[in-house]
């Protein structure tokens, strides 16, 4: 297994927010974290990449304890997460928000990230703050590649794009996908997920209450509705 996360504990003060929280990411695999509003999905990423602290049970990583590690400890083990809010460098460079990020021995290159999203190739020069929401992600994306993962965690990276954006960044998710990265999603829209994920798990209230493959979780529109409360 490549991330095994076993019976997670998390807390925001007094509040127990994630209550033994298990699940598990195999190489090479797209798995999806679902849930409504407040479940406890982006605590659960925040987690795994060390920025919550885990009290009671266990992150591994390809079999190493990776609970206790400090954040940057973490990203030294190409585990990396794409935040929601994107946290992209409004003062720098498309390119230099990038090139920030290249580590030695990348399989990504400056100009495969170009050649994967050509917008960014043509705002290289404009400033991370200048970007749509789009470009915003595709940066964040780009900016996770250059640093060479091999888990790629994602929280919500269509929410608020337009659809023609959103059949953009899915189609270079199935690129990334394709290459042999693992890829951990934390996305709303239930199209995406059975269109990229091999396996979904549903969190509700910081609890696992629901496993299934893709095959399964599209045939069971119950399921969908009880947990989720969106048909498709
Ligand atoms: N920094 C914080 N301090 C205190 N409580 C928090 C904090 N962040 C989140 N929470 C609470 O913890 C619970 C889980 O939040 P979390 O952000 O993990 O949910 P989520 O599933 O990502 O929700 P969303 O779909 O809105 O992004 C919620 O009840 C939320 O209000
Ligand atoms: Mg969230």
């Amino acid at each position: 297994m490549l991330l095994s996360v076993d019976r997670i504990n998390a807390y925001y003060g007094l509040s127990h927010v994630l209550q033994d929280v298990s699940f598990e990411v195999d190489q090479g695999e797209v798995v999806c974290l679902l849930g409504r509003n407040g479940a406890g999905k982006t605590t659960t990423l925040k987690s795994i990449v060390g920025v919550v602290r885990v009290c009671g049970g266990r992150v591994r990583f390809k079999d190493e304890d990776i609970t206790a590690l400090p954040t940057h400890q973490i990203a030294g083990r190409n585990v990396c997460l794409v935040p929601e809010d994107r946290g992209v460098f409004r003062v720098l460079t498309v390119e230099e928000n990038l090139k920030l990020a290249a580590q030695k021995g990348s399989r990504w290159s400056l100009d495969d990230i170009y050649a994967m999203f050509p917008r960014l190739k043509e705002r290289r020069h404009n400033g991370g703050g200048h970007l749509s929401g789009g470009e915003q992600q595709m940066l964040s994306i780009g900016r996770a590649l250059m640093n060479s993962p091999e888990l790629l965690i994602l929280d919500e990276p269509t929410e608020g794009l337009a659809p023609v954006i959103v059949d953009e960044i899915v189609a270079q998710l199935h690129t990334i996908r394709q290459s042999g990265i693992a890829i951990l999603l934390v996305e709303q829209n239930l199209e995406v997920c059975m269109e990229l994920a091999s396996r979904h798990y549903i969190l509700e209230s910081g609890q696992i209450v629901y496993h299934a493959d893709n095959e399964a979780f599209k045939a069971d529109e119950t399921v969908r509705d009880r947990y989720l409360s969106v048909g498709v």
